[in-house]
């Protein structure tokens, strides 16, 4: 059997080492005893953005990108979309297991046990200007619940542990839900805990004056599997900040609303409203050429396509496309669909996208959901960050009781001045606003 070892020569010195691999890696601390001499700090692997670097061993998600394949737990996609509810595929998520029927009762008692927001976060919202991103006011409202729940600090006791998930996983609607009706200028709608944990959040933002909001099925359908789809992604950007806030032991309020506000970018989970902004600009299938044409000068992105792990078809794209059509049944068509299939047909065929391995993403159709469902473009990353709660949250704890894991600290490659001495006020030139290098970034 060949051996799970890694030799090296380094040419500098002639020296040869052997590093064991484990699991198909290298650990990047054996390139430490790489030197050239003992002032030498040794080798350290350059991988800006994490390109090719596992930082935890995990046991959530599985992808292979290549496939187009999506696990959580060892359950494919396809299948939990099809067949769970958003509540049973975050116990899985939280958990390891699929639960049993009592366990899923208590789970469905323990949050939504946990719907109702403190009064007085309520008011802190009510804070916010009439224009408030929501995806602000979410990022904002979770870390402030730190200041509600001050057991949230023992994060190494299982107990806190559970309670807390229990506290996100529940209160999270109705904190996304709170902001919508901010926005609008709405009273804002206490939870209904007689309804689906989506058919609740529907509630929350579209109950008017009726006594009892009876959520359309169609589309309390669709938010579950849209749900379903957002759960988890193994170690994306959000997930990397929740697991990094939290290697410093900071609470999981700070965790999650760190997760949220790295979810909060464009080259995140605001691509979707990316995308819609995108197709509403090119309005009709005659300037989709125009667009294609910037996009392949390198002027602009297409939003919505490409990915850093899937290079075959994103599978949660695939499923929701379908769900696309079962909620058009019920808004009416939207006119933003044809416009996206158009724009999917010409680059899925463009030698542009298909060398570069760029397909639609889940962020693609997810968007032209929501808008049919009445959402404003705004809503679409909180909607996200609902159902991602509960994948930060088992990321979270997996990374907490990691032995293997300290406070996250990467190393650098320093490329700055060398040691100079510090000259006084009068004696410095200078530097004129063109010098950008002389003045640095900002
Ligand atoms: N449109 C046009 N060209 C693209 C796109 C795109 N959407 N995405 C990547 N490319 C090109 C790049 O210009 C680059 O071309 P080059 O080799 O000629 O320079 C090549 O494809 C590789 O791109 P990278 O930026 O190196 O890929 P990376 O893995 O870093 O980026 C990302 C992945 C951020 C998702 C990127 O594809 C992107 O910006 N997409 C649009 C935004 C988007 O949809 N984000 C949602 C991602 S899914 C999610 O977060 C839930």
């Amino acid at each position: 059997m060949a051996k799970e070892t890694l030799t090296v020569r380094d040419d500098r010195t002639g020296k040869e080492y052997v590093i064991p691999i484990e699991l198909g890696s290298i650990r990047a601390t054996d390139l430490a005893q790489i030197k050239t001499g003992p002032d030498d700090g040794g080798l350290v692997s350059y991988d800006p953005a994490f390109m090719n670097t596992a930082a935890c061993k995990s046991k959530v998600t599985f992808i292979d990108g290549d496939r187009g394949i999506l696990h959580y737990r060892g359950y494919p996609i396809e299948e939990l979309a099809e067949k769970s509810t958003y509540l049973e595929t975050a116990y899985l998520i939280v958990k390891g297991e699929l639960p049993t029927t009592s366990h899923l009762a208590m789970w469905r008692h323990n949050i939504t046990m946990h719907t109702m927001v403190h009064e007085n976060l309520k008011r802190f919202m009510q804070g916010f200007r009439y224009d408030a991103h929501p995806m602000g006011m979410l990022v904002g409202t979770v870390g402030a619940l730190s200041t509600f729940y001050p057991d949230a600090r023992d994060v190494m006791d299982l107990e806190s542990r559970r309670m807390q998930t229990r506290r996100l996983i529940g209160k999270i609607p109705t904190i996304a839900a709170f902001a919508y009706r901010h926005s609008r200028g709405l009273p804002y709608v206490y939870p209904d805990n007689d309804l689906s944990y989506t058919g609740n959040f529907l509630s929350m933002l579209f109950r008017m004056t009726e006594l009892k909001y009876r959520p359309d099925p169609v589309l309390e359908h669709a938010l579950e599997v849209l749900f379903i789809l957002h759960a988890d992604h193994e170690q994306n950007c959000s997930t990397t900040a929740a697991r990094v806030v939290g290697s410093a032991l900071a609470d999981p309020y700070s965790v999650v609303a760190a997760a949220a506000a790295a979810l909060s970018g464009p080259r995140h989970g605001g691509a979707n409203e990316e995308v819609v902004h995108m197709l509403r600009e090119i309005g009709s299938m005659n300037n989709i050429p125009a667009l294609i044409k910037q996009v392949k000068a390198g002027e602009r992105r297409l939003m919505g396509f490409g990915h850093r792990v899937y290079k075959n078809y994103d599978p949660r794209a695939k499923i929701i496309k379908e769900v696309a059509y079962q909620v058009f049944e019920v808004t009416g068509r939207s006119p933003l669909i044809d416009i996206a299939l158009e724009l999917e047909k010409i680059a899925l065929d463009d030698e542009y996208f298909v060398k570069r391995k760029l397909y639609p993403n889940v962020d693609f159709y997810s968007g032209i959901i929501y808008d049919a469902m009445g959402f404003p473009v705004e809503m679409f990353p909180v909607l996200f960050a609902i159902p991602r709660t509960s994948g930060w949250m088992a990321q979270w704890a997996e990374m907490v009781l990691d032995e293997e894991q300290r406070i996250a600290r990467p190393r650098q490659v320093y490329i700055g001045r060398d040691l100079r001495s510090y000259p006084p006020l009068d004696a410095r030139r200078d530097v004129g606003a063109q010098e950008t290098e002389v003045r640095g970034p900002l």
